[in-house]
């Protein structure tokens, strides 16, 4: 008979589990202790070969992938009532994220509507689904990927930033409904990171941190339930300072 420990497998669901800053998270998790990793993604092609490869790095970790509409409320409701119908998730990331280009968000309201759908809206439906379930087991930890693009929004990706800065304040009311009980709601907001996400900026001199890095502070932040996790943590200083900026200094810097 096995006992309570060996019953239950630590289960993790990552939401976006194409994501760089996600496939590292998956890789320490996986490495810490066998886990049932499922990754919810829209590229199922792209989804079974990060699954094949941290298969061969942990081969005692049992890894799905789901693919799902990340914009229909119906799909992502079955999606995560599925997961949770077969046994209790303990870490669920929401990691999916889309920095669009600015200039196509101004001249054209259909893109717009899109990037707000992909950035605020899904996540949120996403995050529902697990909050649901995580209030029926009294435990979870859900992690929500923000930005520190959400802190003060800029007129280089405003439209971005005010998604995250949706996603911030979605992330606060959970973790006022929760307050108190063994459900952890958890903001995540890295920094300019090495990921596709960053390819072309980084080419024109962005700095990035490395996401393997990044993924540690993420995986540290969320196994202590932190409400808010800054990666790297020096950004929780440098947006300190950025929010405070007075507005007439703001205006006049090019960012
Ligand atoms: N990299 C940074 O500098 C940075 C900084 C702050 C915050 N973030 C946030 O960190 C999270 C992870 O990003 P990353 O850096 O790991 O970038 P990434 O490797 O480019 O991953 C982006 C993820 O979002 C998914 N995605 C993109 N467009 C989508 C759409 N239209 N519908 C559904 N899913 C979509 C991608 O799916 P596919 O693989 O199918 O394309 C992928 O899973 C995102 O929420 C991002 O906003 C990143």
């Amino acid at each position: 008979m096995p006992n309570a420990a060996q019953a239950h497998q630590r289960k993790i669901v990552v939401v976006g589990g194409t994501s760089a800053i996600a496939e590292q998270c998956c890789r320490l998790w996986v490495g810490e202790a066998p886990t049932d990793l499922i990754l919810v993604v829209r590229d199922l092609g792209k989804g079974e070969s990060i699954a094949a490869d941290l298969r061969v790095r942990s081969p005692e970790a049992a890894v799905t992938v789901l693919q799902v509409d990340f914009l229909d409320p119906t799909a992502i409701g079955a999606c995560i009532d599925a997961v949770t119908a077969a046994g209790p998730v303990d870490i669920a990331l929401i990691a999916h994220g889309w920095l669009a280009n600015q200039q196509a968000c101004q001249t054209d309201l259909a893109f717009c509507r899109d990037v707000i759908e992909v950035n605020a809206v899904s996540p949120a439906l996403f995050a529902e689904a697990f909050a649901r379930h995580f209030a029926a087991t009294g435990r979870g930890t859900l992690g929500l990927i923000g930005s520190v693009a959400g802190d003060r929004a800029r007129k280089a990706n405003y439209t971005y930033g005010a998604t995250k800065g949706f996603l911030a304040r979605y992330a606060e009311g959970m973790a006022h409904r929760f307050a108190g009980s063994e459900v952890k709601i958890v903001l995540i907001k890295p920094g300019p990171t090495d990921s596709p996400m960053t390819t072309a900026r980084k080419a024109r001199g962005l700095r990035v941190a490395r996401a393997e890095s990044v993924a540690r502070t993420v995986v540290e932040g969320m196994r202590r339930g932190r409400p808010v996790v800054y990666a790297p943590p020096i950004w929780r200083a440098i947006m300190l300072a950025a929010r405070h900026l007075p507005r007439f200094l703001f205006h006049r810097l090019s960012i």
